[in-house]
């Protein structure tokens, strides 16, 4: 059946999404963590339903759980390799566990904006990345784009000396700690779901995200602000079982991915806008966002970027140059 497309959440969602699905139709659940409206990958996951549903109905129907109403990041790979769900989207810093290779992209300053990370992704190096996992029996599908990270706090942030002391919620990366670190602050690796709750009750004072998810989460409403740093990229990697890919037949996996590989095109190629509006949006409600002068910016980069040299043999001292030529 070709279901029409809702953005409501939860329960109500999942249960209108399983009514959905017919007979002998293949059921092919998607888990996620984020909102779906005004948010990269929100939107990605929307349409790639709506087209799945309309133009494999019969054959296959999918099913999104947004909002980590079905799975947190920390629990779907290992749900996936059950059986349990088709289809995710993690950050690539979510993939700890699975492989090192992806912690180039959580390397503070290494990506001068979404265009440089998207050539990096699409080179070769960056499309071998996709299969870095297969042994672990997780196939690596798309790159889906964010953007750029931003730091907000409970007190303003200008200079990285006033991140000093401060908790902040970061993904569970070990490059993302040692980042915190490098600014004398106290990292704290939290699921997603949870981080609002956390800078609402003071148990962490800042975090660290891009601009939708900042609008999505509404952090900026317990926050003194956010400065914009774009000191990192959070980008994600549509992900499955290699077991449930190789059981598909042929016809259909080949359609399936051909639909993946248009919405992932379109809706990469629409990132900056998105990004733009979520950023807006957090202006409208009046929530302060602090630039950075040139120089400003320039001591964070000095404070953080010292952390490439532990981590350049997981990452590759060639990936990094390659990195920087396209940055240049
Ligand atoms: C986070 O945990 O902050 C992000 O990975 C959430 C997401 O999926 O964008």
């Amino acid at each position: 059946t070709a279901v029409a497309l809702t953005l409501t959440t939860g329960a109500t969602f999942a249960a209108e999404h399983e009514a959905g699905c017919d007979d002998g139709e293949m059921v092919i659940k998607f888990s996620h963590v984020t909102n779906t409206d005004r948010h990269p990958k929100g939107i990605a996951a929307s349409l790639l339903q709506e087209r799945v549903n309309a133009e494999m109905n019969g054959t296959a129907c999918m099913e999104v759980y947004p909002n980590s109403t079905l799975y947190n990041d920390d629990q779907v790979l290992e749900a996936m390799l059950q059986g349990d769900v088709q289809l995710a989207a993690p950050s690539l810093s979510k993939f700890e566990t699975f492989t090192k290779q992806f912690r180039i992209f959580d390397l503070p300053f290494m990506f001068v904006d979404i265009n440089a990370v998207d050539k990096f992704q699409n080179s070769e190096a960056g499309q071998a990345m996709k299969d870095s996992m297969t042994r672990r029996g997780l196939q690596g599908l798309e790159f889906w784009h964010n953007g750029m990270k931003q730091f907000s706090a409970n007190v303003p942030l200008e200079t990285p000396e006033d991140a000093a002391g401060l908790k902040f919620r970061v993904q569970p990366s070990d490059v993302l700690v040692a980042q915190m670190e490098a600014l004398d602050a106290s990292p704290q690796p939290m699921a997603f779901s949870e981080v609002y709750g956390a800078l609402q009750t003071g148990v962490v004072d800042g975090q660290e995200n891009t601009w939708s998810n900042i609008y999505g989460q509404k952090f900026f409403e317990v926050q003194k602000g956010t400065t914009e740093t774009n000191h990192g990229v959070l980008d994600y990697l549509v992900v499955t079982s290699v077991d449930w890919l190789e059981g598909l037949d042929e016809e259909t996996r080949t359609q399936f991915l051909t639909i993946l590989e248009e919405v992932t095109n379109e809706r990469n190629a629409a990132v900056g806008e998105v990004d733009a509006e979520a950023r807006q949006a957090i202006l409208d409600t009046g929530a302060v966002i602090r630039e950075l002068t040139d120089e400003q910016r320039q001591a964070w980069v000095d404070a953080m970027k010292p952390v490439w040299e532990r981590f350049e043999s997981d990452v590759g001292a060639d990936n990094i140059a390659a990195a920087q030529e396209i940055n240049a």
